[in-house]
């Protein structure tokens, strides 16, 4: 049975930077790249789905003067983003938070980044048409919509793969993934499972179950179109990225 958002994100928040610890160290170069070669200097960045702030630490350093919107609308999630920033004295003087979905988001000065990371696949294709309309009208003439996607661009069965083995104090923690196609849809259902160990004993166990949008850069490319913004610059590393820039191509 799928569970309420908010509820899964209840259970899963605390194990977010554990899952994602991997994945962050293996993307933070490229993600540096990209934002350095097509946006060398910033003023504004919105960070739409911003989750725990991973990326905070990484675009404060990249751009000093930088104010960034962290829009997230988990309240679980907000937890571990608050304290990310209150640990930082950097953070605290260039982060503001918005507990909500992207389209209460209200800023009256142009964005020079908005970033969309790990985060496409969870919006309908209703949000989806939303997000690019609201993303192309706050951005500055030269801005750019960094977007990710997962490297699996239609729903497939994926076996149960361990993302994270992970020893705090005298404990261990286990996280695994596994996903499977959602019949006549574009969705993926992905299992996580949530272990922690004392010694060999397992002493608590979770699982969530969350649904995904699966398709690849192309899909991104053609309906941000719609909302009159191009592909400036395409990736196709572990994590396959998209730079969009407002107008057309010929620009
Ligand atoms: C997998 S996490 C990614 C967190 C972070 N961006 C990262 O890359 O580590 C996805 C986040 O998107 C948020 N989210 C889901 N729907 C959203 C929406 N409509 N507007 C803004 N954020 C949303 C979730 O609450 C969650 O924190």
């Amino acid at each position: 049975m799928m569970m309420n958002e908010d509820l899964s994100y209840l259970i899963s928040a605390e194990f977010y930077d554990l899952m994602s610890e991997q994945h962050w160290l293996r993307r933070q170069e490229d993600f540096v790249r990209i934002l350095q070669t097509h946006k060398p200097y910033a003023k504004r960045v919105v960070d739409v789905g911003c989750g725990s702030g991973k990326s905070l630490p990484l675009l404060q350093k990249l751009y000093p003067e930088v104010h960034i919107h962290a829009v997230e609308p988990s309240g679980a999630m907000r937890i571990a983003l608050m304290t990310r920033v209150l640990g930082e004295a950097a953070l605290r003087h260039c982060v503001s938070i918005y507990p909500s979905t992207f389209e209460y988001l209200k800023i009256d000065q142009p964005v020079d980044i908005i970033l969309l990371s790990g985060c496409v696949g969870f919006f309908t294709p209703q949000e989806r048409v939303r997000f690019w309309a609201k993303a192309s009208s706050l951005l500055a003439p030269e801005g750019i919509i960094v977007v990710d996607t997962m490297a699996i661009s239609s729903p497939l069965c994926v076996a149960q793969q361990q993302v994270a083995n992970t020893r705090l104090g005298t404990q261990r923690y286990e996280i695994s993934m596994s996903g499977a196609p959602v019949d006549g849809t574009d969705l993926m259902r992905w299992r996580m499972q949530f272990d922690q160990y004392e010694g060999e004993d397992l002493i608590r166990s979770h699982t969530v179950l969350r649904d995904w949008h699966t398709f690849g850069l192309d899909r991104v490319i053609s309906e941000a179109a719609e909302a009159d913004l191009y592909a400036a610059a395409q990736e196709n590393n572990s994590v396959p990225t998209l730079v969009l820039k407002r107008g057309s191509a010929s620009h």
